[in-house]
């Protein structure tokens, strides 16, 4: 009886701590998760929206990189922490696939978070190491044809952008390659430098400098119109793959339970980072830019996540590619 007077009184004053908390937030140091490793696309969208987010909330915000398993090792992560607005996390289009790609997993991909706002949709480029014998993505795809699974093509794991971009080129070519998962495509870059991996099907904010030094090859853009970052790069349609076309839509998350009007302080603090001089600039260089405001709060990013999480379901469904 005693014991559960003490767990009702905890839970209220939970609850009556609720806007207090909110009022003071934050007075501390928040840390976004980034479910990938370091060095790759997710990471540096993270680390501008985090110092920008940071100057506007007069906290330090950090980033910490939890990769693997496609991205479910650090949403997890998230989902489990305490829903107090400090620790969150920054994902992309993955958070629409894991709902229908993994069956099993250890915490709810959907409804373990509460939506913050939307962020950015990144072009991705196919690109290959420097000495891949193409100079087209007509002479590429007949290398592909050719080689099949003699060719290793990089992605950051099941779910992973790199890996649903990957899907949709293996099949608008109709030929596999052999698959070499990374804990994200920072690491998997490293590889494709050094030539011991041919192709990889990434964000421009991970490629941008790389093909304009370069340092790799670059087949097309997988946008309707060219980009002003790359403007020598065809489109997928231009290049004759008019079905390669993909793009990567980014969100930042607190844990469910997470009280509301401390959601509203992180969207505002968003929304602000998002017109920041700085990383309007850097987004631009790296081929990309951020979401319209109105895009960037809790509501617009609720009604797209739920929207893609149903325009992929059936795609996966019928692929019948599960990653458990
Ligand atoms: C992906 O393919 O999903 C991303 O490139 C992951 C990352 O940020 O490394």
């Amino acid at each position: 009886m005693i014991r559960i007077a003490r767990r009702a009184l905890m839970a209220l004053s939970l609850v009556a701590a609720g806007p207090a908390m909110a009022q003071q937030f934050p007075s501390r140091t928040i840390t976004i998760i980034v479910p990938f490793a370091a060095g790759g696309p997710t990471d540096t969208v993270s680390r501008l929206v985090a110092e920008a987010m940071g100057r506007d909330l007069g906290q330090t915000v950090v980033v910490e990189n939890a990769g693997g398993a496609g991205g479910t090792i650090g949403s997890q992560r998230v989902a489990q922490a305490r829903p107090d607005g400090y620790t969150l996390l920054l994902h992309h289009i993955g958070m629409a696939t894991t709902p229908s790609l993994y069956r099993r997993l250890a915490y709810d991909p959907v409804g373990g978070f509460e939506p913050v706002g939307l962020i950015t949709e990144v072009p991705m480029t196919l690109v290959a190491k420097k000495d891949f014998p193409a100079n087209t993505l007509a002479e590429a795809i007949t290398v592909i044809r050719r080689e099949r699974e003699n060719l290793n093509y990089a992605n950051a794991g099941i779910g992973a952008a790199s890996h649903l971009c990957g899907l949709l080129l293996m099949k608008a070519v109709d030929a596999p390659m052999t698959t070499v998962p990374f804990r994200g495509t920072g690491p998997a870059m490293q590889e494709i430098l050094t030539g011991r991996i041919d192709l990889m099907c990434d964000q421009t904010t991970n490629t941008t400098e790389q093909i304009n030094s370069n340092a790799l090859k670059v087949f097309s853009v997988t946008t309707e119109a060219r980009i002003p970052a790359l403007p020598n790069v065809p489109t997928s349609a231009e290049a004759g793959l008019p079905a390669f076309q993909v793009s990567v839509w980014h969100g930042l998350y607190a844990p469910k339970g997470t009280p509301a009007p401390v959601v509203q302080r992180l969207s505002q603090a968003l929304q602000v980072a998002l017109r920041d001089e700085k990383l309007v600039a850097r987004f631009g260089e790296l081929g990309t830019a951020p979401v319209a405001q109105d895009r960037a709060t809790p509501e617009a990013h609720r009604a797209f996540w739920q929207a893609d999480i149903a325009k992929w379901r059936p795609i996966i469904q019928a692929a019948g590619q599960y990653a458990d």
